[in-house]
């Protein structure tokens, strides 16, 4: 005789639902997947069902996103949800500045916390929310969803396997033209990401991410040398009214790592796409290269290096796009998003080991404070560790 499976209910309140990433990446393709799979197989008599409830300002939104995602909870009382028992965890993906109130309530509520990255708007506030964490005891952690793309995957498997040798450098390439409005086309990002005002900009949306791809992967960030511009001055937004564009909207930023790789990235809501992806890294080693995209990631050994040599007076003889192989899937790629979802409640419920805590929120708050202190002062700037 088989017994019932244990299932671990696990309370989510949800917030900041409505936006592009909390409906598309957080609920639908990681929380509702989640539960549609039938929960997260600890074992095959134990299983963690994550079971949301979905917080905003507009209750008739909140119930249409809830019925077309086959969920009951919804409510426009934060502090109602954060009094129930039930939910032992709180997610914020409010716009950034909202960000470290909502977690503070909700750490003194005694939840665990889970967020969007930035985590707040200035690495003293970012810490602050880590040290109060800490303090409480509870859970924590941040969205770091581009260490689970397959591409960089793929990236990872490569550096373990010792493909590259010695690696020399990385460079980012991301970004991709933003409608601006103007045209008539609809801009495919919110407005406020154009706007100081309301902690916009490129830096620190951007930085955030690359601190910990850069942390994770190739060496620890010591310097940051880190240009800005607003290519863009004037957008429309929303409501179809011109604003002014007062964040940067392109970033070229150079890292030092621990270990002696340079990395530099190119950040732009400005450019248009001719390469394989809207985010490409290209890392060089001694014995070989990669390019990696989202999904794909393409390498190039030693061995089969092309031996280019410059003469702009002929057509290349060489196809540069020839000499690089496709590196196959082998092993399955789950949505990254879900992927660190799945890892942050094994972690809630079962103490798994997490490496993405709010300390780690704040050093990418910190590496985009810093490349804004760079450009300001047009200066190489240290960053220095934040102590756990
Ligand atoms: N991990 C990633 O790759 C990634 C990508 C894009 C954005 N983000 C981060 O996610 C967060 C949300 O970004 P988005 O692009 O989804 O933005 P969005 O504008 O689409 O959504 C923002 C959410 O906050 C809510 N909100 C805004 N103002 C509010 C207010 N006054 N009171 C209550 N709720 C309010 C909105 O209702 C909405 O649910 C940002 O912090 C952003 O930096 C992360």
């Amino acid at each position: 005789m088989s017994s019932s499976p244990h299932i671990h209910q696990v309370g989510i309140i949800m917030n900041g639902v409505t936006g592009r990433m909390g409906t598309n990446q957080h609920l639908v393709r990681s929380i509702c997947a989640i539960r549609k799979q039938g929960g997260i197989k600890i074992s095959d008599g134990e299983f963690i069902m994550p079971d949301p409830i979905l917080v905003g300002r507009n209750e008739a939104k909140l119930r249409a996103l809830a019925k077309a995602n086959g969920i009951e909870r919804v409510t426009t009382d934060l502090d109602a949800a954060l009094a129930d028992p039930f939910n032992t965890v709180y997610f914020d993906a409010q716009t950034t500045g909202r960000r470290a109130d909502a977690i503070k309530k909700a750490i003194a509520a005694g939840k665990h916390v889970y967020c969007e990255k930035p985590t707040a708007v200035s690495t003293e506030s970012a810490y602050e929310l880590y040290e109060i964490a800490k303090k409480a005891g509870v859970k924590n952690g941040v969205v770091q969803d581009k260490l689970w793309l397959p591409g960089l995957m793929k990236l990872q498997q490569l550096i373990k396997m010792g493909f590259f040798g010695k690696i020399l450098s990385v460079r980012g390439e991301f970004g991709y033209w933003v409608f601006t409005g103007t045209d008539g086309i609809n801009p495919q990002r919110p407005s406020w990401n154009y706007r100081k005002e309301d902690d916009g900009g490129i830096i620190v949306d951007m930085l955030c991410h690359w601190r910990y791809v850069l942390d994770n992967i190739f060496g620890k960030v010591k310097a940051v040398s880190c240009y800005g511009a607003t290519h863009v001055d004037e957008r429309i937004d929303e409501s179809g009214k011109p604003y002014k564009c007062t964040a940067d909207d392109a970033a070229y930023a150079t890292f030092e790592l621990e270990g002696g790789v340079v990395a530099h990235f190119n950040s732009s809501w400005t450019v248009r796409v001719r390469r394989d992806d809207l985010l490409t890294l290209q890392v060089d080693g001694t014995m070989g290269s990669a390019v990696a995209g989202l999904r794909d990631c393409v390498a190039q050994h030693h061995g089969a290096t092309p031996r280019p040599v410059w003469n702009p007076d002929i057509d290349s003889p060489i196809n540069f796009f020839d000499n690089w192989t496709r590196v196959p899937a082998q092993q399955a790629f789950d949505n990254a998003f879900k992927v660190q979802w799945e890892m942050f409640l094994r972690h809630v419920v079962k103490d798994e080991p997490w490496n993405y805590s709010l300390l780690e929120g704040a050093k990418g708050v910190q590496l985009a404070e810093k490349g804004l202190e760079s450009w300001a002062k047009r200066a190489w700037v240290d960053v220095p560790e934040l102590k756990a």
